[in-house]
């Protein structure tokens, strides 16, 4: 299969800015030349990513975090680094044959198969003479050909072994086959799970469909949806319904809104509202909140408007706040789920709704209010108690400020009595930064080195003049690839490109070392290359003669010994003049 040659990566990787794909992740700020934002690859409020447009290099002072546009995508995205080109190539406007580009080998791929044959079994079945009746119930429901196509709705058959033959004459294994969870063995064999439901595709973030559920329609089973059970592929904790379709409408919208039911994503598409996912009835694990908080700086929680529905928004808050977000919330009236709510008011209406959310103290005190009689002294008592507490938990000193007032205009409760009973929060602890680790002086003046070659011509042709060996293996492999890099471009060289030349060659000593080099603060001058090409040469001389010094002592034969003391001499004098 062929892959991209590295120059056409080069041109894919300089067909966009770094600042301009960044900035569609995480909102940068300029100061001075470079750019700077809040770091998505650990939990921090504070902007320790720079983006330098010079270099096309980001690096992150708190975590270390560095690397060009592809590296960038590959984490933010969680993506291969082919994949992450056809991304990069794709905003660029480059036209590369993506379908030839190789793309990391897929484990469980006889999986991905199945559920792929799956998919469009039942998609036939939905236009086949079966599926009358099924589209009657989807047409009810409005819910037209071209969301059906959308979303990849099919239908299983009364006929229970129609995915079974069809696996086992594509010949997969039986154990595959019951693996993929579709199938189930019994005493008579085996059978699919699925028979006679409106089946709803489940994505994964890459948008392989992973799992199903399947939906009655016209008989009165007991359970409305049966899901597909987690399998190697499908763990319902780290999957959104229809993230992958929604991520970029997120990301231009800065908003992310969060439904229980697919059915409610499925009509908030219908009416035009596309960033939006549904956590399917499970509570929101860790592994969502940082998907969601990944997605997009604002959330809201639009749950289902009955109890169940305050009990999920409530429970997510609290997710959420575990990774360092406050949403917002909207909530409907008359225990109506976002569908029956569109279909029952219209998108007018919805749409006023999602436009004026509520902060996450107003949906409490709302919460609070509700459970509470407030003309009853004793009650409005306990309400007061329970909102301050709810307001200690706040971060937001500006919300904090605002429900404050709020509340004692509510209670005409004097200011300072409801002040004095907030806790003072203190002063954010100082950010950790990584331990600067300790170099020897080698080390030391090798780092200045490589961070001068890095950054400045010159300092790889005065390298290539010198003829210098870096003491440490890996640094000497360094700065020869910087050479190597350098040779190979005719005499220039491009730091970004060649962060993808060494983060292709496999060897993370290397890559280590770039990053950590990368994320150095110092100038580059003339003198500054000078002094550590000397210091360098120093240091080879210095373990020459250590090393001469040594056999000396072992050496028995006279002459030898002789010819040995005169190179030491030699070497001395030389050492002098370096000094
Ligand atoms: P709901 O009961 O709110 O379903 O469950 P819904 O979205 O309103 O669906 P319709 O309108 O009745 O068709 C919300 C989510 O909980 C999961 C599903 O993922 C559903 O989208 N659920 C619900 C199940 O897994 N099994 C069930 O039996 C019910
Ligand atoms: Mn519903």
């Amino acid at each position: 299969m062929p892959t991209l040659d590295n120059s056409k990566i080069e041109e894919i990787r300089k067909s966009v800015n770094i600042v301009d794909i960044i900035s569609e992740y995480v909102p940068l700020t300029q100061r001075g030349r470079n750019y700077f934002g809040v770091c998505p690859f650990h939990d921090d409020h504070s902007p320790s990513m720079s983006v330098t447009p010079d270099l096309q290099i980001y690096t992150c002072f708190s975590c270390g975090a560095t690397g060009n546009v592809f590296k960038f995508i590959m984490d933010y995205e969680n993506l291969s680094f082919m994949d992450a080109v056809k991304k990069v190539a794709d905003k660029g406007g480059i036209d590369v044959n993506l379908s030839s580009i190789k793309s990391k080998k897929v484990v469980n791929s006889d999986l991905y198969e199945m559920y792929d044959i799956a998919k469009k079994t039942y998609q036939n079945n939905l236009n086949s003479e079966y599926g009358t009746k099924a589209k009657e119930y989807l047409a009810k429901r409005d819910i037209n050909e071209d969301i059906i196509k959308e979303f990849g709705i099919g239908l299983s058959l009364i006929k229970n072994d129609v995915l079974t033959n069809i696996f086992i004459k594509k010949e997969f294994k039986n154990a595959d086959i019951l693996k993929s969870g579709l199938i189930v063995q019994n005493g008579r064999g085996m059978h699919d799970i699925y028979s006679n439901r409106i089946m709803f595709p489940l994505d994964n973030l890459e948008g392989k469909t992973v799992g199903f559920s399947g939906r009655i329609y016209d008989t009165s089973d007991t359970s409305k949806y049966i899901n597909t059970r987690e399998t190697e592929i499908f763990k319902k904790g780290e999957i959104l319904y229809n993230y992958h379709r929604a991520k970029d409408a997120c990301r231009l919208s800065k908003t992310v809104i969060i439904m229980e039911g697919f059915m409610d994503v499925i009509r908030a598409y219908t009416i035009g509202v596309t960033n939006v996912v549904a956590s399917m009835g499970t509570a929101i694990t860790r592994n969502h909140a940082n998907l969601l908080k990944k997605l997009a700086p604002n959330i809201i929680l639009l749950f289902d408007g009955d109890a169940a529905g305050e009990k999920a928004t409530i429970s997510c808050i609290e997710e959420l706040a575990n990774v360092g977000v406050t949403p917002k919330v909207v909530r409907l009236e008359e225990n109506l789920d976002p569908d029956d709510y569109i279909r029952k008011y219209g998108k007018d209406k919805f749409m006023e709704k999602l436009e004026n959310p509520l902060n996450v103290m107003e949906f409490k005190m709302q919460h609070m209010r509700a459970t509470n009689n407030l003309d009853d002294p004793t009650e409005l008592a306990k309400y007061i108690n329970e909102c301050l507490k709810e307001l200690n938990r706040i971060d937001d000193d500006i919300l904090r400020e605002v429900t404050l007032k709020k509340l004692v205009n509510e209670s005409g409760i004097d200011e300072d009595l409801l002040r004095s009973k907030l806790v003072k929060k203190e002063e954010k602890p100082k950010r950790v930064l990584r331990e600067e680790p300790h170099y020897d002086k080698y080390e030391k003046e090798e780092r200045n080195l490589i961070f001068y070659m890095l950054n400045s011509v010159m300092a790889i042709k005065k390298y290539m003049k010198k003829v210098i060996i870096l003491p440490d293996d890996n640094y000497r492999a360094l700065a020869n690839k910087i050479r190597y890099f350098y040779e190979e471009h005719n005499n220039t060289f491009d730091v970004a490109d060649f962060y993808t030349y060494i983060s292709r060659i496999d060897n993370e000593e290397l890559v280590k070392i770039l990053d950590s080099v990368l994320n150095m603060k110092d100038t580059v001058t003339d003198e500054k290359i000078d002094a550590s090409l000397e210091a360098i040469s120093g240091f080879s001389l210095e373990r020459e003669r250590n090393r001469i010094e040594k056999e000396i002592e072992k050496d028995t034969d006279l002459a030898t010994k002789k010819e040995k003391l005169r190179k030491l001499t030699e070497l001395k004098s030389r050492g002098e003049k370096n000094d």
